[in-house]
C-alpha cells in the first residue's frame, strides 16, 4: 500500500510551496520528534509557506483532563519556539484554534470507507495498546489529519517514518473527493524530511521508535533534568558484549549507534565502531560518551523552553498570529469546498 513518499531535496525545492506538520499535545517533546519533525521545520520555514501546529484535537483520543490539555500544549508550544520554529516566518497555531479544520472533518469523513480506516496500522496498535477506549476519533483520526494537511493545499509534509501511512491516505482522500466531485481541487501532498530520508529514531529499550508513550525509560526528553537523561542512557538495553572481532550489533546496540548518528562526531562513532568490530569495546564508555553528547544537543533547547515557558506573552502572541494565519487559509478551502459539495445559498 505505501507507496513512494519522501521527495529528494533537490526534487522537493523545485516546486514545493506549501508545507503543513502537526505534533500532538501527549507529552513533552523528545529526539524522535526533533530529528523527525522539528529540524525539518526549521529548514523549511526560510524559504517556504509553512503551517506547524499543537495537533489538540487529535490529542482528545488520550481522553484528557482539561487541564493536563492546556498544560501539555503550553508545553508544546513553548517547545517549539524553543526549539527555534519562528512564528514570524511561519503560521505557528494550535489546532482547535482553527473551526474550518472539523467542518472540513465532518465532510471527508462521509469518503472514508470503515474497511481502509480498519486496517491502518496505528488504529491496530492503537486497538491493542488502548483496549479500554477504541474511540471512533481513533478510527477517524487518519480523516483528520488529510483534513489538516489539505486545508491549506500542502505539497510536503515533514514528518517522521511512522507517519508514512497517513500521509497515503490522505492522498487516497484526495484523490477520492477529486474523483467524486470530478474536479482536480486537492493536490497530492508528500511526505518530507530534510535528510531526503524519512527517519525512524529508535527508543532506548530496543521496542521500537522513540515516542511520547513509550514509557519513561525509552525516550529521551528535551525538558527533563540533566541527570535522568544520563541515567536513562547508562540503563539503555544493550547485550553481553561481543565475544569474537567482527560480530554483528544486537538491536539495543545498534539504538545507541543511531542515537549517536544524531548528537556526536563522525570520528567519535567510527572509534566506538572499530571498538565493537575488535570486540574490545566497553558500553559503559559508549553509554557515557552518548551521555555527553546528548546532554551537550539538549541543554541549551532545555534553557529556552523553561524562559518560553514562563513567557506568556510569547505564547499567546505566537498562538494569535498562527491562527490568524491558518483561519485565513482554512477558511478559504472550506468556502470552496462547500460549493465544490454543493451547498449553496438560496
Ligand atoms: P509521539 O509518537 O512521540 O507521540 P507524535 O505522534 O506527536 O509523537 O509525532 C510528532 C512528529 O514527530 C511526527 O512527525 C512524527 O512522525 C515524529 N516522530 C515521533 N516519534 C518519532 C521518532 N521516534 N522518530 C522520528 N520521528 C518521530
Ligand atoms: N498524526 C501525527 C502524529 O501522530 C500528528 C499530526 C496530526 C500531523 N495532523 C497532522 C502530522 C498533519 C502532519 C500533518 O504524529
Amino acid at each position: 500500500m505505501v507507496k513512494s513518499t519522501c521527495r529528494s531535496i533537490f526534487e522537493a525545492s523545485l516546486n514545493m510551496t506549501r508545507v503543513v506538520s502537526g505534533i500532538r499535545p501527549t507529552g513533552k517533546l523528545h529526539l524522535g520528534n526533533y530529528f523527525g519533525a522539528v529540524k525539518s521545520f526549521l529548514k523549511m520555514q526560510e524559504e517556504h509557506e509553512c503551517y506547524f501546529f499543537i495537533a489538540d484535537i487529535h490529542s482528545l483520543t488520550t481522553h484528557p483532563t482539561p487541564s493536563d490539555l492546556h498544560s501539555n500544549v503550553k508545553q508544546v508550544l513553548a517547545e517549539h519556539l524553543a526549539m527555534g520554529v519562528n512564528p514570524e516566518k511561519c503560521a505557528l497555531f494550535v489546532q482547535s484554534d482553527v473551526p474550518a479544520i472539523s467542518e472540513l472533518y465532518t465532510y471527508m469523513n462521509m469518503n472514508a470507507y470503515i474497511g481502509e480506516l480498519e486496517r491502518s496500522t496505528s488504529f491496530k496498535d492503537k486497538i491493542r495498546s488502548q483496549k479500554d477506549n477504541i474511540n471512533a476519533g481513533l478510527l477517524t483520526y487518519p480523516v483528520l489529519m488529510a483534513v489538516d494537511i489539505l486545508a491549506h493545499h500542502a505539497d510536503v509534509v515533514p514528518v517522521g517514518k511512522d507517519q508514512q501511512q497517513h500521509l497515503e491516505m490522505t492522498r487516497t482522500f484526495a484523490n477520492r473527493f477529486n474523483h467524486m466531485y470530478q474536479t482536480d481541487y486537492f493536490k497530492e501532498p508528500q511526505a518530507y524530511s530534510n535528510t531526503g530520508k524519512l527517519i525512524k529514531v529508535p527508543g532506548l529499550t530496543a521496542q521500537g521508535k522513540m515516542s511520547k508513550s513509550s514509557g519513561d525509560t525509552d525516550t529521551l526528553i528535551f525538558d527533563e533534568d540533566e541527570k535522568v537523561t544520563r541515567k536513562k542512557i547508562m540503563r539503555a538495553v544493550t547485550d553481553n558484549g561481543p565475544s569474537e572481532p567482527g560480530m554483528p550489533k544486537s538491536e539495543g546496540l545498534q539504538n545507541l549507534f543511531d542515537i549517536m548518528e544524531l548528537v556526536s562526531d563522525q570520528s567519535t562513532i567510527q572509534y566506538f565502531d572499530n571498538l565493537h568490530q575488535e570486540a574490545t569495546i566497553r558500553y559503559g564508555d559508549l553509554k557515557k560518551q552518548l551521555a555527553d553528547d546528548v546532554v551537550k544537543f539538549i541543554e541549551p533547547i532545555r534553557a529556552k523552553i523553561s524562559h518560553f515557558k514562563q513567557d506568556t506573552h510569547a505564547l499567546q502572541k505566537a498562538a494569535r498570529i498562527g491562527a490568524e494565519k491558518a483561519n485565513e487559509s482554512a477558511s478559504k478551502t472550506l468556502k470552496e469546498v462547500r460549493e465544490i459539495i454543493g451547498f449553496k445559498q438560496f
